[in-house]
């Protein structure tokens, strides 16, 4: 049984992009830590970053049968708009965590509705890159392999 971590579009970008809004910890740090987390408690993890829609829905698909017991993904933008992102993760039926760095209910209306929030198990909002660690160790007291 694996954690899968699925970041969306302009993700890849973190470090540099509008730090004051997402902090300054790129992807690959935020990856690493949450690595050597799951390595502590020799749970599996993959992580997936994509810019495009449909490569997001192929690897929510893959994830039915390659031994994804847990999903953490911060759609970014697609939280906002992505229909098929929500059936994908409703298709494979893997409980997950929904992570954005910013606290999306102080920001523009149009990022206050989520098409993602009522089908996941926690939501985790403003922590910046914390928040990735919060739903970690959320999956793995879930998933039997931490202390509650
Ligand atoms: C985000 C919030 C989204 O509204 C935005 O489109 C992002 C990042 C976050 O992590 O705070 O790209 O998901």
């Amino acid at each position: 049984k694996g954690l899968l971590i699925i970041h969306g579009p302009n993700l890849n970008l973190l470090g540099t992009r509008e730090p004051e809004v997402y902090g300054r910890t790129t992807l690959a740090d935020i990856n690493a830590h949450l690595a050597a987390i799951a390595r502590q408690h020799d749970v599996p993890l993959a992580h997936f970053q994509s810019n495009h829609e449909g490569a997001l829905v192929d690897r929510i698909q893959a994830a039915r049968t390659d031994g994804t017991a847990f999903i953490i993904i911060n759609p970014a933008a697609y939280t906002h708009t992505s229909v098929a992102l929500r059936d994908a993760l409703a298709a494979v039926a893997i409980p997950f965590v929904e992570v954005h760095l910013s606290n999306v209910h102080r920001r523009e209306p149009f990022r206050h509705h989520s098409y993602f929030s009522d089908l996941a198990e926690a939501t985790v909002v403003g922590m910046g890159a914390f928040g990735y660690e919060a739903a970690l160790r959320y999956a793995l007291r879930e998933l039997g392999v931490a202390p509650p």
